[in-house]
């Protein structure tokens, strides 16, 4: 995905969907939209370690400590290809990436963190049960967590091409599994957000993203029908099936 995007953008992007804000934005400018609506939540980061789990190849952790400043930025992931491209530029930065788990966090010591959010990423983890055990081990006992994931409608089986699924790591839950993690665990959402049409609406004017960059045109063309193949396929599942939602909490005690 990170050379596909770079082919289509001339540079890296971040890895998640766009959140629309207004018209005649860039796919840039939409999925720093995403951050900025996640971070609205939190509040002031500059006294804040913050964890991202499943932060791919960095570039939410860069945004953030660029835009809102933080004591300390940690990002976790399983892919060395996102770790290398992640790890290229934290000199002199208050950013480290680390090799690990989200469903283990072995690396993470307990009530270490002031903040914990997961970008587009808990879906892939066949164990979301472990996922929230270790939110609930990390996290302060006055942190928050903010996770961003899309989640099946009720009434979706979600086995529908499983063969696709499996090799796509795809697991994704439903709102009632998030609800039993979290609960089961002595967590508590105090928010939680339903912004599918805010990620359909990001997609609006998509076939003028890609520009001819150094593309030949046979490349130019691919890329485009790329593009609108793949962003037919999510809005697709988002108008069918799918939710894409936001939920935000925190130790059940500290409410
Ligand atoms: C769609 S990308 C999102 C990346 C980033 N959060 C963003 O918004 O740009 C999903 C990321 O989750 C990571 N991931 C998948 N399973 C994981 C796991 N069990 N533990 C940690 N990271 C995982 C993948 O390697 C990938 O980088």
């Amino acid at each position: 995905m990170n050379e596909i995007l770079v082919t289509a953008f001339g540079r890296i992007q971040m890895l998640h969907y766009p959140f629309y804000l207004k018209e005649d934005e860039s796919f840039e400018e939409r999925q720093q939209n995403l951050i900025d609506h996640c971070i609205s939540y939190i509040g002031d980061l500059r006294e804040k370690h913050i964890l991202e789990v499943g932060c791919g190849n960095g570039l939410n952790c860069h945004y953030i400590e660029g835009r809102y400043g933080a004591k300390r930025i940690t990002g976790i992931d399983l892919s060395d290809e996102n770790l290398g491209i992640a790890r290229k530029h934290v000199e002199n930065t208050k950013i480290s990436f680390i090799r690990d788990n989200a469903q283990e966090l072995v690396h993470i010591p307990d009530h270490s963190m002031d903040v914990i959010i997961c970008v587009e990423s808990a879906f892939h983890y066949p164990d979301k049960n472990a996922f929230f055990r270790q939110i609930k081990r990390v996290l302060k006992p006055d942190g928050v967590f903010l996770i961003v994931d899309i989640v099946r409608l009720p009434g979706d089986a979600g086995r529908s091409l499983w063969f696709w699924k499996k090799s796509k790591l795809l697991y994704h839950a439903d709102e009632m599994e998030y609800n039993q993690y979290s609960s089961g665990n002595n967590l508590v959402f105090k928010h939680r957000e339903n912004l599918t049409d805010r990620i359909i609406r990001g997609y609006e004017g998509h076939v003028s993203w890609i520009n001819r960059n150094n593309l030949n045109l046979i490349n130019y063309l691919l890329m485009k029908l790329f593009t609108i193949l793949q962003v037919r396929f999510n809005i697709a599942q988002l108008k069918s099936h799918k939710q894409y939602m936001l939920f935000y909490g925190g130790h059940r005690d500290q409410a």
